[in-house]
Order: structure tokens, then C-alpha cells, then sequence
């Protein structure tokens, strides 16, 4: 089929790109002239994986890309509106780009065509898409509009669309439903997956399809319930996670241990400094204010909100606890992104966390495989140092932080790191190191719900040396004997 994209960010590129993928002729539209540009020479504007490699297959033959909306309208079958809906202050979502696009389609449509909205946005958008597709010109007879929700995850974008574990059909007309299923047919048929040179499959994952066709309404809050709901699991194992730390418990065994129940499931439980990135934060409160104009009450989404922020903020006091002062300290820290295999650095809790840090008058010198450039247009030159790699970013520091969960920080060698820092302090916001290995290579290891380990290697000093309130020292030194009652000890603190 003929398609348009008409939003070339992290969901329309990866979306235009895998249409053109699995056999369609995709035409990828954006307002930004630049980024068109920079397409068109071969440039990827964003940190995708196999991204690059499917627009150089692509490109230029079943894939092209324009800055006019009309014109990719009117050489296309569907149109696919994956424009960004931002949070507006109120803590809705801004769906005035959503709104514009719409009025441009309704100018090209002079035939039946279909217009899908892949952003996330709240239920009923579709009908005011429709009200605005009429409202501008556009026939009754030519509009059909579906809401086709994506679930892409950054850093797997691309085999997140080829192998999605459910392709969801919100739709209220026959047309909508006939023009989907022949979209996704090399899918969810899965004709594509025998063709040569088909991306291949990633390990643990099934190409098995479920297709959910339900009406509009119920796929865009399909949507928002999912990652709302994301979001309230990685809440709630942070907070299973800060009692853990404070009881001496360990969270990595207690999620196995929830994990184990099919009905919970192990994945979203990885505690630390709490969620970011363009969709969680903003769909947490969309969803919110979604059931607040249903006169609900889901305060339960505040909630998971304030935990979230109030995880950046613990994990700021725990770099306190284990460096007391912070004015003038030297600290190093891996991880921009909000999330590993991505260069995205939007609600980033690394970004936040570090601006906390250069408030109490800390030094900062980081390290990200993907972000640092686009970290420049937070953190400008002069305001933090950029090392070259983790080991340069530790290099006489007094603390290293780990921050975003990018897998190579995990196997560094740890007694280089330990050799160039000043002091063998590792603050873990992502729990990406085993305590033990790190306590028998001689650091001052604290994370997320997990006691420091104290090894006899440790210089005496070690022993209590953690600033900060008793309950803080407790939990990092490990729980005291526990023959002296648990009780008792809870009390006097
Ligand atoms: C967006 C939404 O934010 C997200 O909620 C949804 O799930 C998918 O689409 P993202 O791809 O990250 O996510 O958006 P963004 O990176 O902001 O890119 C949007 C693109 O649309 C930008 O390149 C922007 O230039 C373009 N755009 C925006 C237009 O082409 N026209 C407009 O009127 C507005
Ligand atoms: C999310 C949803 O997963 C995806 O389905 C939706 O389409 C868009 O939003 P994304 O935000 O790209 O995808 O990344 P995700 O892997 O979900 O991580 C989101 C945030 O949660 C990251 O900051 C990540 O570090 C954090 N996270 C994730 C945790 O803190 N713990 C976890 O166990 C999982």
C-alpha cells in the first residue's frame, strides 16, 4: 500500500521505516525542513538500533521523505499521524500539533482514505480528529479514522514493530478494519519473516502475533492503561525496594521471588532512580487527567508520580550519606539517556539527578555511549566535563555514579575503575554490579535496595564511616545483629 507518516520523531521514523520494511510504499513527512534534509542525505537524526540499516535499505526506493503533509496525503492510501503530544502544563497532553496535522490532511482528501493516529493520546481523540478532518474540508465518505497504537520501547524500536507481541486495531468502520489488517498481513500472516534478509527474530522473543481488533475508545486507553501501568510497577518495586534497603533485605531476591508468580511476572521489576523518557512521565499524567475529566478519582497515578520523583531525590541524599559534603566534590557519572540503547535524554532521571548534584555545588564528569550530544544542549561545555569513556569519567573522582542502565557499564574493569578513582566509592542507581564482586575488589559499594557489603578487605575505616541519619547508616552498613531484637532496633532509631 501507499502510506504516509507524518511525524519523522522516534515513533514516525521507526513506524515509516518498518512499513517500508514489510512491503509498503511510505512516504515520511515532517514540519522540521532540517530533519527532512538530513534524511534525504542519508543521515539518521536519532539513536535507533537497525534504524540506520532499514532507511539505507530503504531509502530513496519504497521509503522517501517530504515536508509536505498535502502532498504525501494525496499520493497515499493511509495516513499515519505520529506527531509528538507533549505535556502541556496542566499536566494534559498537548494535542495541538495532533489538531494541525489533521487540518492539513482534510486539505489533500479527495477519496476515501484512512487516517490512523499511532501517537499516544486520550480516548476520544479520534472522533475530534474526525471533527476537524470535516470541520476542514474532508468528505464524510472519504474519512475513516483508526486508532493503531505503537508500543515501540527505545533502543528496540524496530524489532518491537516487526515482532510485536500484539498489534492492536481500534476501529469503528469496515473500511478502517480491511485497510488495517492489510497493513500489518506481512505480519501478522507472517509472509515477511520468510522473505530474504528479514530482520531476524531477537532471542526469547516469538513471532506469534496477537491482532486485538477493538473500537477506537478502547485501543487509545489500551494505551495509555498499559504504560500508566508500567509506570505504577516500577513505582511500586522502588518503594519494596527502599524498604528493603532499610530492613537488610535484598530486592534482587524478593523480585525473584514476586517474579516467580505468573500473574505478577518478572519483567518491570528492576528497582533504582525511577523512570523517564517521552512516554512514561507524559502518559502517567495524561491518563490521570483522562480520569479526572470522567470525574474518576486516580489519585493512585499521582502517587506514582511523586514516588518516581521522590526516587531521583533519595538517590541524591544517598550520594550525600556516602560523601557527606558535596560542595566541591569530584564526582564521575555514567549515564545521560534515560534508559540504556538510546540517545534520548528527555525526563532523564541521570539529567535531573546531576543538576541536583551542580546545585550543592558538585563537580560532575560523564560518560553516555549515545547522549552526551544532545546533553550538551542541557549541560553546555563548562557546566559538566565529557569523558571520552567510563574509565576517564571516573579518573580521580571521589564518587562514580551509574545512572543509566547501558549494558557495558556493567562489565568494566573493576580494578582499572578502582585504580584511577581517588576514592573506591561506586553509587549505583541501576543496580547493574553484583555487591559481593564489588566489595572483594575493594569498593564502597551502595545501590539500590541492596545492604552495602562490608568484606575484612575493607580497611577498618570503612566500618561506619556512612554519614547521614542512623536508619541510612543501618541500612548501608547492613543490618546489626539481628539477636538484638529487630523491634527494639526499629524503635530506638
Ligand atoms: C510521539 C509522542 O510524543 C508519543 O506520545 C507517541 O507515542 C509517539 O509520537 P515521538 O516520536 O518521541 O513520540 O515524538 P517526537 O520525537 O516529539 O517527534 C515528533 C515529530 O513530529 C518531530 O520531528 C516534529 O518535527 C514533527 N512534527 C510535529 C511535525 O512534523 N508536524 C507538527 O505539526 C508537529
Ligand atoms: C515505554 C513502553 O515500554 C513502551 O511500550 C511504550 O510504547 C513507550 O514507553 P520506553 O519509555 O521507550 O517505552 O522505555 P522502557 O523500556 O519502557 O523504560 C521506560 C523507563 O522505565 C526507563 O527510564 C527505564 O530505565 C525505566 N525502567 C524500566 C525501570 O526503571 N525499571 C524497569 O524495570 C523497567
Amino acid at each position: 500500500m501507499r502510506i504516509a507518516v507524518v511525524g519523522a520523531g522516534y515513533v514516525g521514523l521507526v513506524s515509516a521505516a518498518c512499513l517500508a520494511e514489510i512491503g509498503h510504499d511510505v512516504i515520511l513527512v515532517d514540519a522540521d525542513v532540517n530533519r527532512i534534509a538530513d534524511l534525504n542525505r542519508g543521515e539518521v537524526p536519532i539513536h535507533e538500533r537497525l534504524l540506520s540499516e532499514l532507511l539505507q535499505r530503504h531509502r530513496c526506493q519504497r521509503l522517501t521523505f517530504s515536508s509536505s503533509v498535502s502532498a504525501a496525503v494525496v499520493q497515499s492510501e493511509a495516513v499515519f499521524i505520529t506527531v509528538g503530544t507533549p505535556q502541556a502544563d496542566g499536566g494534559e497532553p498537548d494535542l495541538s500539533y495532533v489538531e494541525s496535522v489533521a487540518a492539513e490532511i482534510a486539505s489533500a482528501i479527495s477519496e476515501p482514505k484512512l487516517v490512523v493516529e499511532k501517537s499516544t493520546v486520550p480516548v476520544c481523540t479520534c472522533e475530534s480528529i474526525r471533527k476537524v478532518l470535516l470541520l476542514h474540508g474532508a468528505e464524510l465518505s472519504h474519512v475513516s479514522v483508526a486508532s493503531n497504537p505503537e508500543f515501540l520501547r527505545e533502543g528496540t524500536a524496530v524489532t518491537d514493530f516487526l515482532y510485536p507481541d500484539r498489534i492492536v486495531m481500534g476501529v469503528d468502520d469496515d473500511f478502517s478494519a480491511a485497510m488495517l489488517y492489510s497493513i500489518y498481513r506481512p505480519l501478522t500472516q507472517g509472509t515477511y519473516y520468510q522473505q530474504e534478509g528479514a530482520i531476524p527474530c531477537p532471542l526469547g522473543q516469538s513471532a506469534t502475533i496477537q491482532t486485538i481488533v477493538t473500537n477506537a475508545r478502547s485501543a487509545e486507553l489500551i494505551k495509555h492503561a498499559s504504560n500508566a501501568f508500567l509506570a505504577m510497577k516500577i513505582s511500586y518495586i522502588n518503594v519494596v525496594a527502599n524498604i528493603a534497603e532499610t530492613v537488610g533485605a535484598d530486592i534482587d531476591q524478593v523480585c525473584a521471588g514476586i517474579g516467580a508468580d505468573p500473574r505478577i511476572g518478572p519483567e518491570f521489576l528492576k528497582a533504582g532512580i525511577g523512570y523517564g523518557g517521552s512516554c512514561f512521565p507524559k502518559d502517567v499524567s495524561a491518563f490521570h487527567s483522562v480520569a479526572e475529566q470522567c470525574g474518576i478519582d486516580f489519585s493512585l497515578l499521582a502517587e506514582v508520580t511523586r514516588i518516581n520523583t521522590q526516587q531521583r531525590l533519595n538517590f541524591v541524599k544517598k550520594v550525600r550519606n556516602a560523601l557527606w559534603t558535596l560542595r566541591g566534590k569530584r564526582i564521575g557519572a555514567l549515564g545521560l539517556a534515560f534508559k540504556g540503547g538510546t540517545d534520548d535524554i528527555r525526563e532523564s532521571p541521570a539529567i535531573a539527578i546531576i543538576q541536583d548534584l551542580l546545585k550543592e555545588g558538585a563537580s560532575v564528569c560523564a560518560y553516555d555511549p549515545a547522549a552526551m550530544l544532545k546533553a550538551r544542549e542541557v549541560f553546555p561545555a563548562g557546566s559538566i566535563q565529557y569523558a571520552d569513556n567510563e574509565y576517564e569519567a571516573a579518573t580521580r573522582r571521589d564518587a562514580l555514579l551509574v545512572l543509566t542502565d547501558w549494558r557495558q557499564f556493567g562489565v568494566l574493569d573493576l580494578l582499572k575503575l578502582r585504580a584511577v578513582m581517588k576514592l573506591p566509592i561506586v553509587i549505583d542507581g541501576r543496580n547493574l554490579f553484583n555487591p559481593s564482586q564489588m566489595a572483594a575488589a575493594g569498593f564502597l559499594y551502595y545501590s539500590v535496595g541492596r545492604a552495602l557489603q562490608i568484606t575484612e578487605t575493607m580497611p577498618s575505616l570503612w566500618h561506619g564511616i556512612h554519614f547521614g541519619p542512623p536508619a541510612a547508616r543501618m541500612a548501608a552498613t547492613g543490618w546489626p545483629d539481628n539477636r538484638r531484637g529487630l523491634h527494639k532496633e526499629l524503635v530506638s532509631t
